[in-house]
């Protein structure tokens, strides 16, 4: 394939198509625009694992409120937690806070251009580091993601599970990579692999790169890349306690700093175990009349599925937490103010389905 011109013809297709995302400034006909480090860093780590369509509103919530790294280094932990609340993998966002202050102590606030600095940043990959430098700095870097392996898998005609192939991939996406505006090719792969190269029905006919596809000469687009053989995931299941106090609090519980959802509000459960092992009654939070609401939450982490049934009690305002160790990381929340909270998709769910209605 003549790189000049896949490069060329690409650009040209997303200066027409590109979709328009509030990180982005461009593409300004041609021209070499580059995007706020800032903006920039902050899409990428939320957009690991999350779709674009969910990730836009938490993207401008955060740049409402912290419009520079500045001031998202200055602010607590736990605001960072609340606002990230529902995109999941909360990892990242203790990560964020912990690079925004980095950047602000140790780089002044500006962000490093030099792919060693960015990978010594918390949060930050080889994936990240090579989105910012070719995004927000114009550097030739191979911007792989989960989209540009199945574009790269496909104009190649590669035909093994891309977890083997990794390095070629890298490889041949970095070789196609223009030194001008790279920033703006590694987004156009990402595009035409979300809207045109999409994973089951490729919509090979309306694709700018078809002349060189190896993928659409040989008829076997949809079957690339190769997937794997997926292990299936177990099923853990449990019960969830949602405690409702006669002034109209719901007893939360802050989750251990360490492990799934660390230092995030959960509604207090047990189980959480594979098999039917969790019988016994006497991890409840309090001591109540407790009261099976009807039906079930499901949840998919990335390691499990989980199921849990829903026990519901109302209880007096002096009634006791049980446990001693639980009773620091206990609170009381209003019911109206749960939407502000730092509760996980899984809580939200528990707590819509023990209401009866969304938070
Ligand atoms: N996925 C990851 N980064 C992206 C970007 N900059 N534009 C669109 N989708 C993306
Ligand atoms: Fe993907 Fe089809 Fe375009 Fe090849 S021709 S890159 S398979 S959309």
């Amino acid at each position: 394939m003549d790189k000049r011109q896949h490069a060329s013809v690409l650009l040209s297709w997303y200066d027409e198509h590109a979709r328009v995302l509030p990180w982005r400034v461009g593409p300004k006909s041609g021209r070499d625009v580059r995007a706020d480090p800032y903006h920039v860093w902050l899409s990428e780590i939320m957009l690991q694992q999350t779709v674009v369509k969910t990730v836009i509103p938490y993207f401008e919530t955060f740049l409402a409120r912290w419009p520079t790294v500045f001031e998202l280094a200055a602010c607590d932990q736990e605001d960072v937690l609340k606002r990230w609340a529902g995109l999941g993998y909360y990892a990242r966002a203790r990560n964020l806070h912990a690079c925004a202050k980095v950047v602000v102590s140790r780089h002044d606030g500006v962000f490093p251009s030099d792919e060693q600095q960015l990978l010594a940043l918390p949060g930050i990959g080889p994936y990240t580091q090579s989105a910012i430098r070719a995004i927000a700095f114009g550097k030739r870097a191979g911007v792989v993601d989960g989209n540009v392996e199945r574009v790269i898998a496909r104009l190649y005609a590669l035909k093994k599970p891309v977890r083997e192939i990794k390095s070629q991939i890298q490889d041949k996406a970095f070789a196609l990579t223009p030194a001008s505006r790279p920033g703006d090719y590694a987004q156009a792969m990402m595009d035409l692999g979300a809207t045109i190269c999409t994973p089951k029905r490729p919509a090979c006919a309306r694709c700018p790169l078809q002349e060189n596809c190896l993928a659409l000469k040989g008829d076997c687009a949809a079957a690339l890349p190769v997937r794997a053989a997926k292990k299936p995931k177990p099923v853990r299941t449990g019960t969830a306690f949602l405690v409702l106090r006669e002034d109209g609090c719901v007893l939360l519980r802050q989750r251990l700093d360490k492990g799934l959802l660390a230092k995030m509000l959960e509604v207090p459960s047990r189980g959480w175990i594979e098999g039917q092992k969790n019988a016994r009654n006497e991890s409840a939070p309090v001591q109540a009349q407790w009261q099976q609401v009807p039906g079930f939450i499901t949840h998919t982490f990335t390691h499990f599925h989980l199921q849990l049934d829903v026990q519901c009690a109302h209880v007096s305002a002096d009634h006791p937490v049980l446990a001693a160790a639980d009773r620091a990381r206990c609170r009381w929340v209003p019911r109206h103010e749960l939407g502000e909270q730092a509760l996980p998709g899984v809580m939200r769910k528990i707590l819509s389905h023990g209401f009866g209605e969304p938070l």
